[in-house]
C-alpha cells in the first residue's frame, strides 16, 4: 500500500485530529480534516447537518470529501468516526494509503469526549456505546493498529514514524 499518505481512523474522541496535526507538522506534509472540509463546503456543522438533513446526507458529503481527497500526496488525513466504518470508503482508503487505527477504550473516549453536542451520535449514551463496539470489526481492517489509550501524543508519532520508514 503506498505510504506516502496516513489516514487516521477510529471513534470519536480518539485523538484523531490532534495526532494528524502533530504527524504532519513531523512529516512536513499536507493535514486535512474530513470533517472540516464538510464544513467548509456545506458552510455550517456536522451537528447542523445532521440537525437539517439527517445522517444519510452527511455520508454522502463524507465519500464526496474522501473522492476530492484521493489525489493528493504527502498528506495525513483525519477521518471522522464514521468515514472507516462504510465498507466502499475502507476499500478507498486502504487502496490509497497507510490506514492506522487510534484504538482508544471506551472509557478514555467518554472521559475525552466534551459534552457540546457537536457530535450527533454522543448524544445517547446506550446508542454510542452500541456503535463502539459495532465498529470495532471494522477499524481492525485498518493496516496499523495503535494502542492509543493511555500513551501521550508525542510517542505515537514516534511509532508511526518507524513504521512509514520501515
Ligand atoms: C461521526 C464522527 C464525527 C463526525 C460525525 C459522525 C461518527 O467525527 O464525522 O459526527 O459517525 O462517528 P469525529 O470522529 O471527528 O468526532
Amino acid at each position: 500500500m503506498p505510504t506516502d499518505k496516513v489516514y487516521l481512523v477510529g471513534f470519536m474522541g480518539a485523538g484523531k485530529s490532534t495526532l494528524a496535526r502533530r504527524l504532519g507538522a513531523r512529516l512536513d506534509w499536507r493535514v486535512e480534516d474530513v470533517d472540516e472540509r464538510i464544513e467548509a463546503r456545506e458552510g455550517r456543522s456536522v451537528a447542523a447537518i445532521f440537525a437539517s438533513q439527517g445522517e444519510p446526507y452527511f455520508r454522502q458529503l463524507e465519500r464526496r470529501v474522501l473522492l476530492d481527497l484521493l489525489p493528493l500526496r504527502h498528506v495525513v488525513v483525519a477521518t471522522g468516526g464514521g468515514t472507516f466504518a462504510d465498507p466502499d470508503n475502507r476499500v478507498l482508503i486502504n487502496r490509497d494509503g497507510l490506514s492506522v487505527w487510534l484504538d482508544v477504550p471506551l472509557a478514555g473516549i467518554v472521559e475525552r469526549l466534551p459534552a457540546d453536542g457537536r457530535r450527533p451520535l454522543a448524544t445517547d449514551r446506550a446508542q454510542f456505546e452500541r456503535l463502539y463496539d459495532a465498529r470495532r470489526t471494522a477499524y481492525e481492517q485498518a493496516h496499523v493498529h495503535l494502542d492509543a489509550g493511555d500513551r501521550a501524543v508525542d510517542a505515537l508519532v514516534e511509532q508511526l514514524l518507524d513504521r512509514l520508514e520501515a
